[in-house]
């Protein structure tokens, strides 16, 4: 059942599925077919663990987004997708679901070796939500429908009409992804865009492409037709800005960096393609003395910010506890961060992985040096862990002011921020004083706190008395610069939907 990574890697042992797999440079899925890049250009993708190749992929630049817009847009107009029923098209989406569940072990696995996060917890938490997500849009596909509407038209007195809505797929779409969930946010971008009957082609991150690669072929297995949902890998620059700019995409989903976002629109202002965005977060997280379970809400705090090593968009990075109860709780998750295991994610044993990349290990200990400097109190960890490999320690940090960086920007890494507070007004006005909106939570026993406190969140996710609870049915996305629109839920299918009003003279 194992094998070896091959080359000059350090020997871990994997299964044969991956070893094949990451064996062999990874071609782009363009029109159903596995094609290097025009140029025969590649890139190199990363063992967090260790810093080592892990293996080549194609590197994708406009000739490759184009050959791949045209093979979407091909698929689009004429292809056998068309032709399907709503029903047998969710019944497709619904087999990449099952598929997905069929490889949960090996995706799993693959998306640990990419990404750094433990094994254990893809497993757990990454692929069955994934698959979900699909299952979840494969019901939605029977289930999108207009509207009829009594129309009066008052400049024509007494004729009559019928009047009526249809839901029809935006089109051709392309879908850009980031590193964090590289698996789960393919599967929220892709889930709603095949529901709706729109064509697409996905360009994963560059950390991170393995996984989006292996659902392609299971996506072919599960008879998605060819040029329905093409791949193309490659970094920002060179795939995914002409892929926002190309002017026969009628839509750009994205979910990366505010700065990145920021370009997604200049370029899709070109052809005026549609735009949805899911963008970064500085999430408050509450406690007040009065939460139902203390011990509970500590665990909760560090698992706010801890989680995938804080390398979320929802991470709660910036805890406000009651005063009364302020040292006892950040005493809690000091010694929780203290005591977590950071090591590779195929070790069992591990608990924290690697960041994703240098890059992020440079991004975050830049943070952490910053916090230092400004006069903010380290009270564990602080810094990288070891010198090989992309490690960084879970760290909790206070004696902050509101102005400082450690307080106001994104880190994207397992850090926190604990400040005290007396007052409620008071604390909302801080929890909302910033210029992200995604996520935001509150741990007390009083119903009507819970319910006063949830409302003055300027977010788009509120969570009493638990944190980083996701489903497929939950709408998610962001208030002020956190983005525009919302995934998942039914919700999900506006994004890839034109509403076509139709009149007829009676
Ligand atoms: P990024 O925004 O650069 O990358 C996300 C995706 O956008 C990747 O697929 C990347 O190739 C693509 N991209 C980059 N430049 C592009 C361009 N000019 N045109 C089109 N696509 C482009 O994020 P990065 O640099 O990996 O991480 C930087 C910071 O962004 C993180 O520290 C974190 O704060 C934030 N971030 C937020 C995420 C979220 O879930 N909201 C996910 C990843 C990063
Ligand atoms: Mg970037």
């Amino acid at each position: 059942m194992t094998a070896h990574l091959q080359s000059n890697l350090p020997a871990l042992p994997i299964s044969d599925a991956n070893a094949d797999f990451i064996g062999r440079a990874r071609h782009h899925l363009i029109g159903g077919q596995w094609v290097p890049s025009a140029s025969g250009a590649t890139f190199a993708t990363f063992d967090p663990a260790t810093g080592d190749v892990l293996t080549h992929c194609a590197q994708g630049e406009a000739e490759d987004i184009d050959r791949a817009v045209k093979a979407a847009r091909k698929a689009f107009e004429s292809g056998p997708w068309k032709a399907l029923t709503a029903s047998e098209r969710g019944r497709i989406i619904w087999k990449i679901g099952d598929l997905m569940l069929e490889h949960a072990d090996e995706l799993a696995e693959l998306e640990a070796l990419d990404n750094g996060k433990p094994r254990a917890v893809a497993r757990a938490v990454d692929i069955p939500l994934s698959a979900d997500a699909f299952h979840y849009m494969a019901g939605w596909a029977t289930k999108i429908t207009g509207q009829t509407m009594p129309v009066s038209v008052p400049y024509a007195p007494g004729a009559r009409f019928h009047a009526y809505s249809l839901k029809e797929p935006v089109g051709v779409v392309g879908q850009i992804i980031p590193w964090n969930f590289p698996l789960l946010m393919a599967a929220w971008k892709l889930g709603p865009a095949l529901a709706a009957g729109c064509t697409l082609v996905l360009k994963p991150a560059e950390q991170t492409p393995l996984t989006a690669l292996r659902l392609g072929e299971l996506m072919i297995e599960a008879g998605v037709p060819d040029g329905v949902v093409n791949i193309v890998t490659g970094d920002g620059e060179s795939a995914g800005a002409p892929l926002a700019a190309h002017p026969d995409v009628d839509k750009v989903a994205f979910t990366g960096s505010n700065e990145v976002g920021k370009l997604i629109l200049r370029a899709a202002a070109g052809n005026l393609k549609k735009v949805s965005l899911e963008l970064g977060g500085k999430s408050p997280n509450v406690i007040f003395k009065d939460a139902p379970d203390l011990p509970a809400a500590i665990a909760g705090a560090a698992n706010a910010v801890f989680f995938n090593h804080g390398q979320c968009c929802v991470a709660g990075t910036r805890l406000f506890v009651e005063q009364d109860v302020f040292d006892q709780v950040v005493e809690g998750v000091v010694e929780t961060a203290a005591g977590i295991k950071l090591g590779p994610g195929l070790d069992d044993a591990t608990e924290m992985g690697p960041l994703v990349s240098q890059e992020q290990l440079e991004r975050v200990t830049g943070y952490l040096a910053s916090g230092r400097e400004d006069g903010a109190d380290l009270l564990v960890g602080g810094g990288r862990q070891g010198d090989r490999g992309y490690f960084v320690q879970p760290t909790v940090i206070t004696g902050t002011r509101p102005e400082m960086k450690v307080v106001r920007e994104e880190i994207f890494g397992p850090v926190l921020v604990a400040e005290p507070f007396t007052d409620e007004a008071d604390l909302v006005r801080r929890a909302n004083d910033t210029t992200y909106g995604l996520a935001a939570a509150v741990w007390t026993n009083d119903v009507s706190r819970a319910h006063r406190v949830a409302a003055a969140y300027r977010a788009g996710t509120v969570w009493v008395n638990c944190y980083n609870v996701f489903d497929a049915a939950l709408p998610f996305g962001g208030y002020k610069q956190s983005g525009w629109g919302r995934e998942m839920s039914g919700e999900a299918l506006d994004l890839y939907t034109e509403t076509k009003a139709v009149v007829v003279g009676l």
